[in-house]
């Protein structure tokens, strides 16, 4: 691209506050314009072929620059661009309505649309409150949720987020808000077995609901596997598990697939396929149009629907974009290709080939952990392999990684001392022998280049 068109973007792409930006940095660097994107690849302003490691952000589900994707949405606008979904309604959003019903597990039938995973997890939290109130136990509010979640940057949502970081400076609720341990196997301690550890998490998961008592626990939301939080996969029964501590106590289940559902782990969604759980709320947003627009879903059970429904009771809540029916065109259009490509099958397929080359990692002396399930993985560096210890110097690993991965034509999701991986959907396995490739020298250049400084040697 012409230098005079791109500095004039660089220097009008500074009036934005982008999300995540260190305010003192604010405007002191030009950022990488990605200009171009298609199959699993961004473009930069010098044409350059990135791949595209995150995804998005764990959102390019079907891959990028999806030519009947494109038509779809353009169709759409020229037949009917938008309606107040709190007056009228729309083809679109009750055919995705339908179709997310029987996607999804048990009886959750009941579809409220929000424009990203954010306000879905919100809106499940309100729900949550409204049914205990309806229900006359205005006491049973408290939430909990876990270290290392990630639930979205509302008040309330950051509030059930986990991530220490995210504490900087804001404000949290926290008075009916609690956080368990994360359930990451690769942190157990050194005398324990996963079997052991997932024990303890599950009496943990207990002991809180008995310490607030089970009259005032309302609802525990959960990711099935934490993405952002390091892509922690936890121990096998553990999800089972918990979801069975939920039914003793009548606590409600939320299950976050705002990440793990439309495919990333191989099914449209995961809490039953994968972890045989029927939870009583799942929200949803990102892969559910593989992020070519915004929308977020929460699906809610017939169960806990009929148990409010009984008397007068408003529903006071609701966006100006729920159920857009552009954004439930692509959805749609994306699971309609999910289907027709087979691409469900093709993620359970290749995900042993893709953990298969990662593995190739653990040559590198500061990989202490690869991990992942389906086609979201996570790469945990560490100060030495015996030890453990998260590598953090002068700035966390997995940015100077991130660094040298996009010199190599790379782009990674840099998390603490955590490399996060979850590439389009559709990626082959020539793709993904590029891909580790590119990963491996990345790390390895990082490593040499902290054995030059003397931050770190084997
Ligand atoms: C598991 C999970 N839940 C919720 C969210 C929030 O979604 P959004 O950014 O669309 O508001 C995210 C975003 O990364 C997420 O990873």
């Amino acid at each position: 691209m012409k230098n005079d068109y791109v500095s004039d973007i660089h220097k009008k792409d500074k009036l934005i506050l982008h999300p995540y930006e260190d305010l003192k940095d604010r405007g002191s660097y030009d950022r990488k314009l990605i200009v171009k994107s298609d199959n699993i690849y961004l473009y930069d302003e010098d044409g350059k072929r990135y791949i595209d490691g995150p995804g998005g952000m764990w959102c390019n589900n079907i891959g990028h620059g999806n030519k009947e994707m494109a038509e779809t949405i353009k169709n759409q606008v020229e037949k009917m661009d938008y309606c107040s979904p709190f007056s009228e309604s729309n083809e679109t959003s009750a055919e995705l309505a339908s179709v997310l019903s029987e996607l999804s597990p048990g009886d959750l039938n009941t579809v409220f649309f929000t424009p990203d995973g954010s306000s879905a997890n919100e809106t499940a939290l309100r729900f949550v409150m409204l049914y205990n109130n309806i229900l006359g136990r205005p006491k049973k509010k408290h939430i909990i949720s876990r270290d290392r979640a990630y639930h979205g940057s509302t008040y309330l949502t950051a509030s059930i987020t986990g991530k220490d970081r995210e504490e900087n400076n804001f404000d949290f609720e926290k008075n009916f808000i609690h956080h368990l341990g994360s359930p990451n196997p690769y942190r157990k301690k050194d005398d324990q077995t996963v079997e052991d550890f997932c024990d303890e998490k599950v009496k943990e998961f207990e002991n809180k609901i008995l310490e607030i008592g089970s009259d005032k626990v309302a609802a525990y939301i959960a990711e099935p596997v934490l993405a952002s939080g390091g892509c922690i996969v936890p121990p096998k029964n553990y999800i089972k598990r918990f979801w069975d501590v939920c039914k003793k106590y009548d606590v409600l289940y939320i299950s976050d697939e705002v990440v793990t559902a439309f495919g990333r782990l191989g099914h449209f969604f995961c809490s039953e396929d994968e972890f045989e759980i029927i939870p009583d709320i799942i929200t949803t947003a990102k892969g559910i149009t593989s992020g070519y627009i915004p929308l977020g879903a929460v699906l809610i059970s017939d169960k806990l629907i009929a148990q409010i429904s009984k008397d007068s009771s408003m529903l006071f809540h609701g966006f100006t974009y729920s159920g857009h029916p552009v954004s439930c065109a692509a959805a749609l259009k994306n699971i309609e290709i999910m289907k027709r490509d087979k691409i469900l099958e093709h993620v359970r397929e290749i995900a042993p080939y893709f953990y298969q080359k990662l593995n190739k990692l653990y040559e590198i002396p500061i990989v202490g952990d690869v991990r992942g399930i389906g086609l979201m993985a996570g790469i945990e560096c560490v100060i030495d392999k015996n030890s453990k210890n998260p590598l953090i110097l002068d700035k966390a690993i997995a940015s100077r990684i991130d660094e040298e991965s996009l010199k190599l034509g790379l782009i990674i999701r840099p998390i603490y001392h955590i490399c996060v991986l979850s590439p389009a959907l559709i990626i082959q396995k020539n793709q993904i022998d590029e891909l580790v490739d590119k990963l491996f020298q990345a790390i390895s250049n990082a490593t040499t280049q902290l054995e030059i400084e003397g931050l770190w040697s084997k």
